[in-house]
C-alpha cells in the first residue's frame, strides 16, 4: 500500500480489510470513550520472555483493532449497541523494544529511538522537575478506555494484577472528557477542543460540506509507517504522550486583565470600535471559547453551537484578525503563510488524541458533571492553579518531523522557512518569552502595547512510544 496515495479508508471496501483488522484502535479515529486509564509500566529484569508471552496473548484476546472500533461505532450510531464497551491499546517505548530484544525491529525515527528526555533541549523540557513516575524508564503504555469509569477501573485493576509477574506500574494516569451541554468537548481553560483533525476515513471526508476553504482529507502517510517485519504490509504509528498541567486561575486572570503591559492581555476593540473582552483571549488561541475561528468574528457567519466549524483558512488575513502566533495558527498555518506552500506545511500535521485530566481531591468537576458542563459551572467554581490539565497525545508517522517541529520550533516562534510567522505560542511555548503585540482593533494594523502572556502550561512528564500492528505483537509469543 502506498501510504502517500491512500486516504478515504472505508469499512465497506474489502481492500482496506487487512489494514483495519491489523491496526490498533484510536489511530485513525479517536476512541471517543468518556474515561481512560493510562498505565505506564517498566519491565522487570530478566522477565522479557514472560512479558513477550503476555503481550502476545493480550494482542489476541483484548487489544482493540481499528476494524472493531469502527464497526462498534457504526452499530452504536444505529442503535444496535448500548455503548462500544472498553477499548484497549498497547504501545512500546524504545526501552520496551530493547528489553524485549526487539532492537532489530525498532522503528526508524531518530527521536523515537532516543526517547523524549534526549530531546529536552529542543523542547525546553526539564525532566528533573517531572513527576517521579515519568522520570523513570517507561517501557510500555497500556490505555484502557470506557464510557463508564467503573468498567475502565475494573479492567485496569485486572490488568495490573495480570502483568505483576514481569512489569511494575510506574505511573497510572486517569483522564476524562469535558463536555459542554451542547456536546462540544473543551479543555480546562474553557475553549472548545478537538475540532481540527486530519481525516482518514471516507465517511468523515465525505461529510464535509462543499465548497470548502479548508479540506481535512489527509493521506495515511501522515500517520502510519510500515513496520520492519518479515511480513510486508503491517503498519503502526508513533505516539507522543505529555502530561501538561494547566494553571487555570493564572490564565483566566491574565486573559481578562487589560493592563496593556506586563503579564496580561491588552484590550482589543472589535471592528465597530466596541469593547469585546473575549477578543484578546480568542486572538491568542485562534478561536473563541465556543470554537468559532477568530478570523470569522464579524462576517455573516452563524456558529453552530453543537458543531464548531473547521472550514476556514488564513489566506486573507496578514495576522491582523488572527495573529501568526495564535496557538491554532502556529500549529496549523493552513494556507496562511505567504512564504511556505500549504503542501510543505501539511507534512508536519499531527493527529491529536488528547484528553483532559483532573487529579484534584475532590475533583474540579465530578464524573456526572463532566458530561454536562455549563458556563456557570466554569465561572462560579474556584479555578485551580494546579492539579488539572491536558494529557496531550498525538499520532504521527515521524516524531522528528511532526510533534518536534511544532513543539520545538514553531511554538518557540521559529517557523521555517518563513520569517513572517515570528512570535511564540502563548499556550505551549517553554523557555524565555519575548513580548508580543495585538492590534488595537480587530483587523487593523495599529498595534497596542507589548505584553507577556505565557507559563500557564507546565510539562509534568511524558515519553515517545510506538503503537505496533496487532500481528507484530501476537508474534512476540
Ligand atoms: C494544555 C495544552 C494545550 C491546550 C490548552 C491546547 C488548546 C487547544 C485548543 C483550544 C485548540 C483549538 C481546537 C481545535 O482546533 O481542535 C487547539 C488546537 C490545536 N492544538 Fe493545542 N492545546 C494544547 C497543547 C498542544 C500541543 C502540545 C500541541 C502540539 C505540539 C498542540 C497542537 C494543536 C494543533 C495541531 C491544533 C489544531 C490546529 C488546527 O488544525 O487548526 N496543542 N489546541
Amino acid at each position: 500500500m502506498n501510504l502517500e496515495q491512500s486516504s478515504g479508508i472505508s469499512l465497506d471496501d474489502p481492500k482496506f480489510d487487512r489494514l483495519l483488522s491489523n491496526l490498533q484502535a484510536n489511530i485513525l479515529k479517536f476512541h471517543g470513550r468518556n474515561f481512560a486509564y493510562h498505565l505506564f509500566f517498566k519491565f522487570q529484569e530478566e522477565r522479557g520472555t514472560l512479558a513477550r508471552k503476555w503481550i502476545s496473548n493480550f494482542a489476541s484476546s483484548s487489544i482493540t483493532s481499528a476494524k472493531r472500533q469502527l464497526t462498534d461505532a457504526r452499530d452504536f450510531k444505529c442503535g444496535k449497541l448500548g455503548d462500544g464497551g472498553p477499548v484497549f491499546t498497547l504501545s512500546l517505548s524504545k526501552y520496551g523494544f530493547e528489553k524485549l530484544e526487539l532492537s532489530g525491529s525498532m522503528p526508524g525515527d531518530k527521536s523515537f529511538a532516543s526517547g523524549m528526555k534526549a530531546s529536552a533541549d529542543l523542547l525546553h523540557d526539564k525532566p528533573s522537575s517531572w513527576e517521579a513516575g515519568f522520570q523513570k524508564e517507561i517501557d510500555m503504555l497500556v490505555i484502557i478506555a470506557d464510557d463508564h469509569d467503573f468498567n475502565a477501573k475494573n479492567e485496569t485493576n485486572k490488568l495490573i494484577t495480570a502483568v505483576s509477574g514481569f512489569a511494575s506500574l510506574v505511573k497510572m494516569q486517569r483522564g476524562n472528557v469535558l463536555k459542554m451541554t451542547t456536546g462540544v468537548g473543551i479543555e480546562h481553560f474553557g475553549y472548545a477542543d478537538g475540532i481540527s483533525q486530519p481525516m482518514y476515513l471516507s465517511d468523515e471526508i465525505n461529510g464535509q460540506s462543499q465548497p470548502r476553504a479548508w479540506d481535512d482529507e489527509t493521506t495515511l502517510g501522515r500517520v502510519l509507517v510500515e513496520e520492519k517485519s518479515e511480513e510486508a504490509g503491517l503498519f503502526g504509528s508513533y505516539l507522543v504522550f505529555r502530561k501538561l498541567e494547566q494553571d487555570v486561575k493564572g490564565f483566566k486572570v491574565a486573559e481578562k486583565n487589560s493592563i496593556g503591559t506586563g503579564m496580561g492581555l491588552p484590550k482589543v476593540v472589535n471592528s465597530s470600535g466596541t469593547d469585546d473582552d473575549e477578543l484578546p483571549g480568542a486572538m491568542i488561541v485562534g478561536r473563541f471559547e465556543n470554537g468559532t475561528p477568530v478570523t470569522m468574528k464579524d462576517g455573516a457567519f452563524q456558529p453552530d453551537p453543537h458543531n464548531p466549524t473547521n472550514d476556514f483558512s488564513y489566506e486573507d488575513d496578514p495576522g491582523l484578525k488572527c495573529p501568526f502566533y495564535a496557538h491554532v495558527r502556529l500549529m496549523n498555518p493552513r494556507k496562511g503563510d505567504p512564504e511556505a506552500g500549504p503542501a510543505d506545511l501539511l507534512l508536519h500535521r499531527i493527529t491529536r488524541r488528547g484528553m483532559p485530566y483532573d487529579d484534584l481531591v475532590p475533583p474540579r468537576l465530578n464524573d456526572q458533571e463532566v458530561l454536562a458542563i455549563t458556563q456557570e459551572m466554569l465561572e462560579d467554581r474556584d479555578k485551580p492553579s494546579d492539579g488539572v490539565g491536558l494529557l496531550f497525545m498525538c499520532y504521527q508517522s515521524s516524531i522528528g518531523n511532526a510533534f518536534e517541529v511544532l513543539q520545538g520550533f514553531w511554538s518557540q516562534g521559529n517557523i521555517a522557512p518563513s520569517p513572517v510567522n515570528k512570535g511564540q505560542d502563548s499556550i505551549i511555548m517553554q523557555g524565555t518569552e519575548q513580548s508580543r503585540t495585538l492590534p488595537e482593533q480587530w483587523g487593523s494594523a495599529n498595534q497596542g502595547n507589548p505584553f507577556n502572556f505565557s507559563g500557564f502550561v507546565k510539562m509534568k512528564g511524558g515519553e515517545y512510544f510506538f503503537t505496533p500492528s496487532i500481528p507484530f505483537l501476537k508474534k512476540l509469543g
